[in-house]
């Protein structure tokens, strides 16, 4: 059987008295995780520090600490940038890679998310790697090969251990985040079983079984146990959502 997550990115939201509140009332509900189904909060960069304390405070198995972006590069004169072993100070294990709002705003290129990835690896570090299509390219129905550039070109020069270890992917349609318009279930297993035949292709059946599959984009209480229920989605990548108990904390008990 292959591992379950449901991630939180916070993105740019919340306080830190808002986000100690939130880590506390996650961490103290009744999540029932088991070590195939984890959850991970992937929390702005000044929110690490509390979150981290609350995660050290209630000790609860399978819930990871994440990052939203990081640096290509471990150290130097980088003014403005973090790195991996600062994340890792505060006992972050996994980093979103490829949000498609950094490919968007921060001009992110595959080239440069490629040289992310491998700093991340080089630091026994998860990656939650995002990939997605444009509304126009969703229109001309070339989504496939949209993402399958995507994937292409930045994670598929790993080794089998190293994608197998270290890597989970987010299936992200752009046109669904943040819009209430999410992928039917239908078109979120296209595409999963399609990513999974691209793993593959080009790493063998048994190695693309392992690598979890995300699903992003306005995925909520309501339709999470839908979008789940599908032989390739192991979980779900989640923004709106996840910023309140209530509504993140059913997405939670839908990958239960
Ligand atoms: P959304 O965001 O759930 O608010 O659509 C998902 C994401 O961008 O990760």
């Amino acid at each position: 059987m292959r591992r379950k997550i449901v991630a939180a990115n916070w993105k740019m939201n919340l306080s830190i008295k808002e986000a100690k509140d939130l880590a506390h009332q996650i961490l103290t509900s009744d999540l029932q995780l088991n070590e195939k189904n984890s959850v991970v909060l992937c929390v702005p960069f000044t929110h690490l520090h509390v979150v981290n304390e609350e995660l050290s405070k209630h000790k609860v198995n399978s819930v990871y600490l994440g990052a939203q972006n990081c640096s290509d590069k471990l150290q130097g004169a980088f003014t403005g940038e973090i790195s991996p072993l600062m994340l890792q100070n505060l006992n972050t294990t996994h980093v979103i890679i490829g949000h498609s709002e950094r490919r968007q705003y921060q001009n992110e290129s595959n080239e440069l998310l490629k040289s992310k990835v491998e700093t991340l690896i080089s630091q026994n570090m998860q990656v939650l790697f995002c990939c997605g299509e444009p509304l126009e390219i969703r229109k001309n129905e070339s989504q496939n090969s949209y993402v399958a550039e995507q994937l292409t070109a930045s994670l598929f020069h790993l080794n089998a251990e190293q994608l197998t270890k270290h890597i989970v992917i987010a299936y992200e349609p752009i046109w669904a985040i943040g819009t209430g318009l999410t992928a039917s279930p239908q078109q979120a297993q296209d595409m999963h079983a399609f990513i999974r035949s691209l793993l593959s292709e080009k790493y063998g059946n048994e190695i693309a079984q392992q690598i979890p599959i995300l699903y992003g984009g306005s995925c909520n209480a309501q339709n999470a146990k839908e979008l789940f229920s599908n032989q390739d989605v192991d979980g779900g990548l989640i923004g709106g959502a996840a910023l309140k108990a209530d509504t993140f904390l059913p997405i939670i008990h839908a990958m239960n």
